[in-house]
């Protein structure tokens, strides 16, 4: 058959909770922006929709069991053969979103799939922790319902050890993109056709994703009263206040993912917020706490300057690089805000809205993520408490503004 030059198919590759969806929805996305005609075919999604929760269970992807082989097996040609007829009318991408870890599936997909070249995408997490989070939140998913977390968590985890199994890496494909779905970074490439968009497509895999992040600091502390730094303080009734009006200024958009911090004051900001929404989740990360003060924890500005005079005023020379004895200064708090806010952006998936309600100092390191500012000039980012900053960041878009709630 002849090669159509101006068509694709994109097969994704990887084991479950890998990112495959999210990649592949960036990808939609960012091609419709080209006025590009895409669509995802999922087979999750069809299998979900034709077996409701009969596939819940790990043995449903057994390879051993021959029924459920054949099933998964009809559920793939399905798709595979919607895609080809999407191609063969007006599609001009056709994203084909599934494990497609084995090499036989992958060789039936190529025998069938002659009309176009076809480009494969492979998403790999290898990030423990992170994937721990991730199958937590895949058991939030309907298919689960009638099991409890840790049936849910085992099930899943017990469906991606026989992927395992079968699983074989891209090697011999014509096409291919190796992943690092965490980092955006490729890991191996090889385009041997002439691949439509490949340079699109390529930009958009590396290109880091936040569709709207509202970014918040936590309503008035306790501590904040008395300029005291740190600890575990409530908030105030003006901070209660404060959150309330947060909830209310957001009644209308719908924000799946809420992260906070470990720390009273950003739980608590989260709660009318949490309570409001429908469909969301409030997510406490450590990696967003506040800059540990270490020996000045709890103390005042005033008091520091009293009691630790050699803290107070190296801290004044250079706040970036001092570190508090036996805490963190900015320069190593930003590791760990960064992998806190990779983090979110990797749980939240393809959420059109997400926000983080966090601490003056991570704040801006978080801040300092999305902007350009000098080292030195981060530790005086401008945080209002009253405020928030919405962000937007992709490869088409970069929106940056502060508002009052
Ligand atoms: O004052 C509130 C606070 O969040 C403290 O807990 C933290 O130590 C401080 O801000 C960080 O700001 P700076 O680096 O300006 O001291």
């Amino acid at each position: 058959m002849r090669e159509v030059r101006d068509k694709l198919y994109i097969i994704m590759v990887g084991l479950p909770a890998r990112g495959k969806s999210t990649v592949a929805a960036k990808l939609r996305e960012g091609l419709k922006k080209e006025y590009i005609k895409v669509r995802i075919f999922n087979n999750g999604d069809l299998r979900r929709k034709l077996l409701c929760d009969n596939s819940s269970k790990p043995d449903f992807y057994n390879p051993d069991n021959k029924n459920n082989v054949e099933l998964r097996e009809k559920i793939a040609l399905t798709n595979i053969n919607n895609a080809r007829k999407y191609l063969q009318g007006e599609g001009q991408v056709a994203i084909l979103d599934a494990t497609n870890v084995s090499i036989k599936r992958r060789r039936k997909i190529q025998e069938m799939l002659t009309d176009s070249p076809i480009l494969f995408v492979e998403c790999i997490n290898t990030d423990q922790e992170i994937l721990k989070a991730s199958i937590t939140k895949k058991t939030e998913q309907p298919e689960f319902d009638r099991l409890d977390f840790q049936e849910a968590f085992d099930s899943f985890q017990k469906r991606i050890s026989y992927y395992e199994h079968i699983a074989q890496p891209l090697k011999e494909e014509k096409n291919y993109y190796v992943l690092d779905s965490l980092n955006n970074k490729i890991l191996g490439e090889k385009i041997s056709d002439n691949i439509f968009c490949s340079v699109q497509i390529r930009d958009l895999l590396v290109s880091e994703w936040v569709k709207n992040l509202f970014l918040v600091r936590h309503g008035e502390s306790y501590f904040n009263l008395e300029n005291r730094i740190g600890g575990n303080p409530e908030l105030t009734p003006n901070g209660w206040a404060q959150a309330e009006a947060l909830a209310r200024h957001f009644q209308h958009t719908n924000i799946p993912y809420i992260y906070t911090s470990t720390k009273k004051r950003t739980v608590q900001t989260a709660q009318p917020i949490s309570r409001i929404q429908k469909n969301s989740q409030a997510l406490e990360l450590k990696e967003f706490n506040e800059i540990n003060a270490g020996e000045c924890e709890c103390m005042s500005y005033e008091e520091i300057r009293q009691n630790r005079p050699q803290v107070f005023y190296a801290r004044i020379k250079d706040k970036y690089n001092y570190i508090y004895p036996e805490g963190e200064g900015y320069i190593t708090l930003k590791k760990r805000v960064d992998r806190g806010l990779k983090k979110a952006i990797y749980l939240s998936g393809n959420a059109t809205y997400i926000m983080i309600i966090g601490h003056q100092a991570v704040n801006r390191m978080i801040l300092a993520h999305f902007l350009y500012r000098r080292k030195e000039d981060v530790p005086y980012i401008y945080t209002p408490k009253d405020r928030y900053f919405h962000i937007v960041s992709t490869q088409s878009k970069k929106l940056f503004e502060l508002k009052r709630y």
